[in-house]
């Protein structure tokens, strides 16, 4: 009793402490603005905040806020530590759009170019930089997502990435992380950065499907990508198989094959396994690994901090789960030295996934 008393007191303390650090921190007003700012420097990029969050991603986690994390990947990952090539986050893929969209493994990525690029014209922004901002808005949209760092100040992108940067969903493992590690990431930040598949739907591998959703809860960030995609696949979402997609465990749902593969392999499945019951690691290791990828190949010294526009995201209100109808009797287990978590059931008949709707 007189100790939990005693810790109570110590914690009050601490709050008090940490509430009067928070009022020291001095903020000025931005102009032509109802912002704030701690760093003036970031004040205009609270107005592309509120024009991005208006005019593009609704303040929600949907379909344009997926899309503006995706193609983060996407820029980023055209870099290179052992050949001589690539700019990294350097904002190539809309600069020379005309190239690096033609590749197949950019598909659909022309649309969230031709959305991206008037934001970044009206603010007098590189599309390095309004890349990465609006990934970092869009992944806060989303509840459970951590805040990701942004770092404000990449210089225009000077060349195209050449094709093959970008990994398809048919590639083996060792292929895909070969091209992963070329780029400077472990087998082990790969998968946490494919804690963004929990915020993703495809519209190009079954065309016939636009907005078939990875996991069940393609607007929260949380971990059904890691529990779902470890279920016996029974059936397509559509009339597949095409080309990178396997048997899903939901009507509605798609699983690609690289997902699934990355579930199973030595290399890979005890990490997957280690998110399914674990949202905070899940988060945390999402957030360095996007802070990696966000300045890939950019000299750092020269960005400045503006991670304070970012809003704060919201806590998931999802508890990890399996879906209706599914048991810890339906996992795969893969990894050999840790049984797969167990999980409640949700209540009720068989579920049929929703597709995300168009924005
Ligand atoms: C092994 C690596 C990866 C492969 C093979 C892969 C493949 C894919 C494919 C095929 C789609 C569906 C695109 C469509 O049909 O519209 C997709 C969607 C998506 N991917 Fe990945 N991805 C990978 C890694 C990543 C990473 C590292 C990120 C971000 C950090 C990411 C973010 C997303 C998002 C957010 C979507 C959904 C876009 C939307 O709903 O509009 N992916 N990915
Ligand atoms: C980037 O290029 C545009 C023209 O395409 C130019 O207006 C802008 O000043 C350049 N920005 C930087 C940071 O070099």
């Amino acid at each position: 009793m007189a100790i939990k008393s005693l810790l109570l007191s110590f914690v009050s303390i601490a709050v008090l402490f940490q509430t009067s650090q928070a009022a020291a921190v001095k903020r000025v007003a931005c102009p032509h603005s109802t912002h704030t700012a701690i760093n003036p420097a970031c004040c205009s990029w609270y107005n592309v905040l509120d024009d991005i969050q208006e005019n593009l991603l609704e303040s929600e986690c949907g379909e344009n806020s997926h899309s503006a994390l995706r193609i983060v990947f996407h820029d980023a990952i055209g870099f290179s530590r052992t050949k001589d090539f690539g700019g990294g986050a350097d904002g190539s893929i809309i600069k020379f759009g005309d190239t690096e969209l033609e590749f197949s493994a950019n598909a659909g990525i022309d649309e969230t170019a031709a959305d991206l690029q008037p934001f970044a014209d009206a603010h007098g922004k590189t599309y390095g930089d309004i890349i990465n901002f609006a990934g970092a808005v869009g992944v806060a949209n989303c509840p459970g997502a951590p805040r990701l760092q942004f770092l404000a100040g990449r210089p225009n992108a000077t060349a195209p990435a050449p094709d093959g940067t970008v990994p398809d969903p048919f590639q083996t493992i060792p292929v895909i992380l070969a091209r992963m590690a070329d780029a400077g990431f472990s087998p082990a930040e790969m998968i946490a950065l494919l804690a963004s598949h929990s915020i993703a739907a495809a519209d190009e591998v079954d065309t016939t499907i636009p907005g078939t959703p990875f996991d069940s809860t393609a607007d929260q960030f949380d971990t059904q990508i890691f529990i779902e995609t470890q279920l016996r696949g029974t059936g397509f979402p559509g009339t597949g198989p095409h080309q990178g997609e396997v048997e899903s465990p939901l009507v509605g749902e798609m699983r690609l094959q690289s997902d699934h593969n990355f579930a199973r392999d030595d290399a890979t499945s005890c990490i997957w396994q280690s998110f399914a019951d674990n949202q905070p690691l899940m988060s945390q290791k999402f957030a360095a690994a996007m802070k990696k990828l966000a300045v890939l190949g950019q000299d750092v010294s020269k960005l400045i901090d503006c991670s304070e526009v970012i809003p704060i995201p919201k806590k998931t209100t999802v508890t990890p789960h399996f879906p209706a109808g599914k048991t810890h009797a339906d996992i795969e287990q893969a990894c050999a030295t840790a049984v797969f978590p167990d999980f409640p059931t949700l209540p009720g008949p068989a579920q049929t996934v929703a597709p995300v709707p168009p924005q």
